[in-house]
């Protein structure tokens, strides 16, 4: 919609001004009817609800509520804070179905705020590291690594840069490169990140995808194997390699030495850097280098030596390259997962200069490195696998 005369711009904003009946007003309410201004000005407080989920799971209220229930004067003596302020940040969290307060006197808008005791409710049993599909690393890192250089995107869009970087003042080179080692408990904690996204894709990608046609799988940039466990324990004859950084795989031994000694036996972990060669593992015939969320992490330049290296690592022509990536694009604006893909993208722009990849540039990646895009296979989740074989 175009604002061309300053009579339109005026009926806009009496519009705000014209106030509906009463009862009309109640029932849009009740609908959660928003008018264009109120929904936008809803969106731009989404800022806030990030740092208070993190700030419940910090004060570890997701932990404590999961033991038993408590009132919010209770919660606040055992975390030695104010009432008043632990209160407000629970009430303003179950506005968005975070926690819920049960037992309530319902008196009147002054009821007492210290009434009833807090309890979980679906969403905010999530937060809770104990839960199987817990997205408490995933919130710790987005908010500890991720939240201030979102604060700098201005700046890269002008600038045509890396907003991660920019905001570090060139302190490091890049999240990888420099930062997680670092910082060695950040980089614990994106490994645990990365494990928690495995909810959201693996049963799909694992299911929607033929597999157990390879023998090995090197797990590319696997962190501490999560996907690869499930995929050995899915094919039994399969053998699986972890590769990744060097901090990221001594994270991974002491993870894979609480493992079962069946599973354990079947895995080896190599430490280096798909940059340098010379230390990316050779490649076994009908076998695969599993690449999962590691292509949007890089730019077009990376990615072309990424490929490049993993090609030259890949003596037999039986052999496979899978890219598991999160979306290809739906073609369907506002559709719940093409909003996951372009959030994901914008992620991506933000702390690694990369980017989510349509069909065409993988088809140009390819090209340029040696391979041949074979099948793009889309799962029941926003992740789609890619197959590409040498050429
Ligand atoms: C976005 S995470 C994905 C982890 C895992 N594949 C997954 O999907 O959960 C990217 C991974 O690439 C690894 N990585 C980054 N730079 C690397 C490099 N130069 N060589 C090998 N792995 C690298 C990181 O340590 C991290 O584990």
């Amino acid at each position: 919609m175009t604002l061309k005369t300053q009579a339109e711009k005026k009926y806009l904003r009496d519009w705000l001004r014209r106030l509906p009946p009463r009862w009309l007003f109640r029932l849009f309410a009740w609908f959660g009817f928003k008018p264009a201004p109120m929904k936008a000005l809803i969106d731009a407080s989404a800022f806030m609800l990030p740092q208070w989920m993190y700030t419940a799971i910090k004060l570890d209220i997701p932990e404590l509520l999961l033991q038993r229930p408590r009132s919010a004067r209770e919660l606040a003596e055992e975390l030695s804070l104010s009432a008043d302020r632990l209160v407000r940040l629970l009430y303003a969290l179950e506005q968005h179905g975070y926690f819920k307060r049960v037992g309530r006197r319902k008196t009147n808008h002054d009821g007492n705020q210290l009434d009833g005791v807090w309890e979980h409710t679906a969403l905010s049993a999530v937060l809770s590291e104990k839960h199987p599909n817990t997205i408490r690393a995933i919130v710790l890192h987005w908010i500890e690594d991720c939240y201030a250089p979102s604060g700098t995107l201005l700046h890269a869009i002008k600038a045509d840069g890396c907003a991660f970087r920019l905001h570090h003042e060139g302190q490091f080179k890049g999240f990888f490169e420099d930062y997680l080692s670092t910082f060695p408990e950040q980089s614990r904690q994106f490994s645990n990140a990365m494990s928690a996204t495995s909810a959201f894709t693996d049963e799909a990608v694992l299911r929607d995808f033929p597999w157990s046609r390879y023998e090995h799988v090197i797990d590319v940039g696997g962190s501490n194997g999560s996907f690869l466990e499930l995929l050995l324990e899915r094919c039994p004859k399969m053998k699986g390699t972890i590769f990744d950084l060097e901090e990221v795989i001594v994270g991974a031994r002491t993870v894979w030495s609480e493992k079962p000694s069946q599973l354990a036996s079947r895995v080896t972990l190599e430490a280096g850097s798909f940059f340098d060669v010379n230390t990316i593992p050779k490649l076994p015939e009908s076998s695969a280098f599993v690449l999962r969320n590691i292509l949007h992490d890089w730019s077009d330049d990376e990615c072309l030596s990424i490929l490049s290296n993993l090609r030259q690592a890949m003596p037999s022509e039986k052999s496979t390259l899978v890219l598991i990536e999160l979306g290809l694009g739906f073609d369907a604006n506002g559709h719940v997962l093409e909003q996951a893909r372009s959030t994901i993208d914008m992620l991506m722009m933000t702390m690694f200069d990369g980017r989510e990849r349509t069909r065409t540039h993988f088809e140009n990646l390819f090209k340029q490195t040696g391979f041949e895009l074979k099948s793009i296979t889309s799962t029941r989740s926003v992740a789609h696998v890619i197959e590409a074989t040498p050429i």
